[in-house]
C-alpha cells in the first residue's frame, strides 16, 4: 500500500507555486505558513499569516497581517546564487507528511563543478504556537565555497498593504524585526535564532541588514561530501499576545528559545509527531477499498487541525483558513455550517472556542442591526475582530470598467445569524454541554430571533409571515423574496429561541434572572412561537420541485454551458445586477439543496431526489461550499455512488488546487476549510450515515460501491465511541 500520509510533488513548475502554497501549508491555529521555498519572496506569495490581527490602509480593505518571514534563505555556491527561480534544478521534490505535519524539500542542481543538493524540513510547534523550527542541509560533491544567507525578510506579501510602517531591525546572535502597523499601535515581532553544525569548515560569518531583510551569513570551505547544515528556531509574537509578554510588552526571547538547538531538534520533532499522533487517535478516518478517498479525506482533516485556534478561548476560522489575506481573513457562515462538525465530534473544546467568538461578538452584531434600523443581532457577513463587518458595499470589481460593483452580501445575506444559532444548538445537542448557553449563548440566540422577528412581513390580507429582499446561499440572485433556505433557518431560530425561553426554569437562578432582566420573556416566547408557526416555508410544486425563491422558475431556464458561453471575460462576475446568471436559473451553489439536507426528515425521499435532480444541473458549483451539500443529500436519497464525485471534489479542493481564483478582479485564492469540513460531514453523516436520536448514535451506512469498510472515532455527549462499518453492518463501541 502507498503511504497515504505523504503528499508529494516531484519537479518544479512555476505555474504551481500559488496552489502549492496552499497545498503544503503548515499551521498551528496561531499562524499559517504557506508551502513556499526558502528563496521565495512576496512575488511567490510567501506568507506567515496571523490569526485574528488585522489592519487597514487608507480606503483599502481591512485584512489580516502576514508577518515578516523568518524562513528566508539564500544559497550561494562559488559565488553563484542557487535559487530554483533562477536556476533550473535537475531534481526537486516537495513533500508533506500530513500525519506528522512536517514539510520537506529536496533540490539538486548541476553546477559547473558538480552537484549541489539542498534538503530542508520545517514544522510549527503545536503547543507553543509562536514557534517554528527548520533544519537545512547542503551537500556538494566537489570542493567549493558555500555561503548561506538566512534570516528575516520583512518585505511581505500584502493584498491591500503595505501594513507595516516602522521597522526596527536588530541582529546579534538572535535576529529580530519589530514592525508596527498603520491602523493602531499593534506591532508584530519576529525572531530568528540559528545554530550551525560543522563549525570547523566555517571561514566567515556575520549579520547583515539590507533593505527589508536582516540575515545571518555563513561561509564555508567544504570538501566533496561534507555537509553544511543548521537548525533555525523562529518565533512570532504580536502585541495582542499580552499574556505571553511581560508588563512592558517586551519578550525575553532567550528564555523561550532552546539553548542547545542542534541537540534538541530531533527531540522537538519527535514531540511534535507525538502531538499529532494523539490528535489522529480521535480524528483519523480509515477507509478500506479506496486509498484515494482515504488520503484526500485525512488530508482535509490535516488542514482543519492546522487552523484550529487552540491557543485561544474565543477565536474563529477564516474562510481561507491561514493561507493568506484572501477574503479579508474574515469569518463567514462557513465555520458554523461546514467546519464545526469536525471539531464537535473530535475536539469539542475547539468547537466551543469557535462559537465563543460569536458570543463575544454579539455586540458587533447588535450594532450592525442597529445600523440598518433593526433590533437584535445581525451578524457580520465577513466578520473580523469585535464582529466588525469587513464586507464592503462594493465587494466585486467589474472587469470591464474597473469600477466597484454594488453588491448586497453584507446587507442582505441575513441567513448568517441563523447559522450561528444552528452552530450553538448543535454544540449543545452533540456535546450535551449547556455551559455555552449559560455563558451568553441564550442571549445570542434570542437576539438573532429578535432580529428576524423585526424583518417579518405580513400582507394585509394574509396570515403568514414572509422575508423579503434577501440573498440566500446562492449569491448570484440578489434581493429575492422568500428564499426557502433563509425562511427555514429563521424558523429554526424562532423555534430554538422559543424553546430556550420556555425552559429557563432548568437553568441556575442567576442565569434565569439575568435573562429576565434583559427581556420580556413571556412576550418574546409568544412572538417567537407565533413566528415559527406562521413563517412561510415554500412547498414543492406539483412536479415536486421547490422554488428557490419567489419567481425563481420564471427565470430563463438555460444550460450552464450556455450561460458560460455568454461570458465576455474569464474573470467576469456571474451575479449581481448584470451578471450572466442573474436573470437565469443558473445558481452559484447549493441553496434549496442545503436546506433539504439540513431538514431532510421533513421531506419524502421522492421530493428530496426531485430537487437534487432539478438543481444539480443548474448549479455552477462556483463556491467550494457547494459540492459537499450535493454529496450529503445524494446519500440521504440513497445514492452514494452519485454522491461520491461531489464528496471527492470537496475532499480534494486543496490537494488538486485549481479552484476559482477570482471574483471579478478580486483575488479569492487560498485553502478551502469549508470544503474540508464538508468532506468530513459527507463521510460521517453521508456515507457512514451517522445521526443521533434520544442520546443514542444511529449508524445507517450507505458506502459507495468501492468502499468495503470504514472506521472512525466520535465524541458524543462527552463519551468516545469507535464506529466500525463493514458493508451494510455497523457497530458502535464505547471506548
Ligand atoms: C460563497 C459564500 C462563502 C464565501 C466564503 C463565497 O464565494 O458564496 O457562501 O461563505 O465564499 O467561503
Amino acid at each position: 500500500m502507498r503511504n497515504v500520509w505523504i503528499i508529494e510533488e516531484q519537479g518544479f513548475d512555476r505555474e504551481k507555486i500559488e496552489d502549492n502554497g496552499n497545498k503544503f501549508l503548515l499551521g498551528n491555529g496561531y499562524m499559517g505558513i504557506r508551502g513556499t521555498l526558502g528563496e521565495f519572496g512576496k512575488e511567490q506569495l510567501v506568507a506567515v499569516n496571523l490569526a485574528g490581527i488585522y489592519d487597514q490602509v487608507g480606503d483599502g480593505w481591512r485584512e489580516p497581517l502576514n508577518a515578516p518571514n523568518p524562513l528566508y534563505t539564500v544559497l550561494i555556491v562559488d559565488g553563484e546564487k542557487y535559487s530554483i527561480l533562477k536556476k533550473e534544478p535537475i531534481a526537486h521534490k516537495l513533500s508533506l507528511n500530513d500525519r506528522q505535519a512536517v514539510l520537506s524539500r529536496e533540490t539538486t542542481w548541476e553546477g559547473s563543478k558538480g552537484q549541489i543538493r539542498l534538503c530542508s524540513e520545517r514544522f510549527l510547534n503545536m503547543e507553543n504556537p509562536h514557534l517554528i523550527y527548520e533544519r537545512y542541509e547542503v551537500i556538494c560533491d566537489f570542493a567549493g565555497n558555500v555561503t548561506v544567507q538566512t534570516g528575516i525578510d520583512a518585505d511581505v506579501w500584502d493584498i491591500y498593504g503595505p501594513h507595516f510602517v516602522n521597522f526596527d531591525y536588530s541582529g546579534e546572535e538572535i535576529l529580530s524585526v519589530k514592525a508596527s502597523i498603520q491602523e493602531n499601535r499593534e506591532s508584530v515581532w519576529v525572531f530568528e535564532n540559528i545554530e550551525v553544525e560543522n563549525k570547523e569548515f566555517l571561514v566567515d560569518c556575520g549579520v547583515e541588514q539590507r533593505d527589508k531583510t536582516v540575515l545571518h551569513h555563513f561561509s564555508y570551505r567544504v570538501q566533496p561530501g561534507e555537509n553544511v547544515s543548521f537548525v533555525k528556531q523562529c518565533a512570532v509574537y504580536t502585541t495582542k499576545d499580552r499574556e505571553a509578554l511581560d508588563g512592558c510588552l517586551a519578550i525575553q526571547i532567550d528564555t523561550i528559545f532552546e539553548q542547545d538547538l542542534l541537540g534538541s531538534y530531533e527531540r522537538l520533532k519527535q514531540e511534535h509527531i507525538a502531538w499529532w499522533e494523539e490528535k489522529w487517535k480521535t480524528s483519523e478516518v480509515w477507509i478500506e477499498g479506496d486509498e484515494e478517498a482515504m488520503k484526500a479525506l485525512n488530508y482535509s482533516l490535516y488542514h482543519l487541525h492546522s487552523i484550529a485556534p487552540r491557543h485561544s478561548e474565543s477565536l474563529s476560522i477564516a474562510a481561507r483558513g491561514l493561507s493568506g489575506q484572501t477574503y479579508k481573513g474574515a469569518v463567514f457562515w462557513d465555520t458554523e455550517m461546514f467546519i464545526l462538525d469536525f471539531f464537535l465530534y473530535t475536539e469539542p473544546s475547539v468547537a466551543k472556542t469557535l462559537l465563543r467568538y460569536r458570543i463575544d461578538t454579539l455586540e458587533g452584531a447588535k450594532e450592525k442591526a442597529q445600523g440598518y434600523g433593526y433590533d437584535g443581532a445581525f451578524y457580520a457577513w465577513e466578520s473580523q475582530e469585535g464582529g466588525y463587518d469587513a464586507c464592503s458595499d462594493y465587494n466585486v470589481t467589474d472587469v470591464f470598467t474597473g469600477r466597484p460593483m454594488r453588491t448586497f452580501f453584507k446587507d442582505k445575506q441575513i441567513h448568517i445569524s441563523a447559522a450561528i444559532v444552528h452552530g450553538i444548538m448543535r454544540y449543545v445537542n452533540v456535546t450535551g454541554d449547556r455551559s455555552i448557553l449559560e455563558e451568553g449563548g441564550i442571549e445570542t440566540i434570542v437576539e438573532c430571533a429578535i432580529f428576524y422577528y423585526g424583518l417579518l412581513l405580513k400582507k394585509v390580507s394574509g396570515d403568514r409571515y414572509e422575508l423579503h429582499d434577501v440573498i440566500g446561499p446562492d449569491e448570484y440572485h440578489e434581493r429575492v423574496s422568500n428564499n426557502g433556505y433563509t425562511n427555514r433557518m429563521a424558523k429554526y431560530t424562532f423555534e430554538s429561541a422559543s424553546m430556550l425561553l420556555s425552559t429557563l426554569a432548568e437553568y441556575p437562578e442567576e442565569i434565569r434572572q439575568r435573562i429576565e432582566k434583559q427581556y420580556a420573556v413571556e412576550e418574546l416566547k409568544e412572538r417567537f412561537a407565533d413566528a415559527a408557526e406562521h413563517i412561510y416555508i415554500p412547498e414543492p410544486d406539483s412536479d415536486g420541485v421547490i422554488d428557490q425563491f419567489d419567481g425563481y422558475r420564471t427565470l430563463e431556464d438555460v444550460s450552464l454551458e450556455e450561460v458560460r458561453s455568454r461570458l465576455l471575460h474569464e474573470k467576469e462576475y456571474w451575479g449581481g445586477a448584470y451578471g450572466v446568471a442573474s436573470h437565469t436559473q443558473i445558481i452559484k451553489q447549493a441553496d434549496v439543496v442545503t436546506w433539504l439536507t439540513l431538514f431532510a426528515d421533513e421531506f419524502s425521499k421522492e421530493i428530496l431526489t426531485k430537487n437534487w435532480e432539478y438543481y444539480e444541473p443548474r448549479t455552477e458549483h462556483g463556491s467550494s461550499l457547494s459540492a459537499c451539500m450535493y454529496a450529503w443529500l445524494a446519500c440521504i436519497c440513497g445514492f452514494p455512488d452519485k454522491a461520491y464525485p461531489f464528496f471527492l471534489k470537496s475532499a480534494t479542493a486543496d490537494l488538486k488546487g485549481g479552484g476559482k481564483q477570482w471574483a471579478g478582479l478580486v483575488y479569492i485564492g487560498g485553502s478551502h476549510p469549508a470544503a474540508s469540513g464538508g468532506a468530513y460531514m459527507n463521510a460521517i453523516h453521508g456515507f457512514a450515515g451517522v445521526s443521533f436520536q434520544d442520546g443514542r448514535i444511529l449508524v445507517n451506512p450507505k458506502l459507495p460501491s468501492n468502499w468495503k469498510k470504514m472506521r472512525f472515532t466520535l465524541i458524543y455527549q462527552g463519551k468516545k465511541y469507535r464506529i466500525e462499518i463493514n458493508g451494510k453492518d455497523a457497530s458502535v463501541t464505547e471506548l
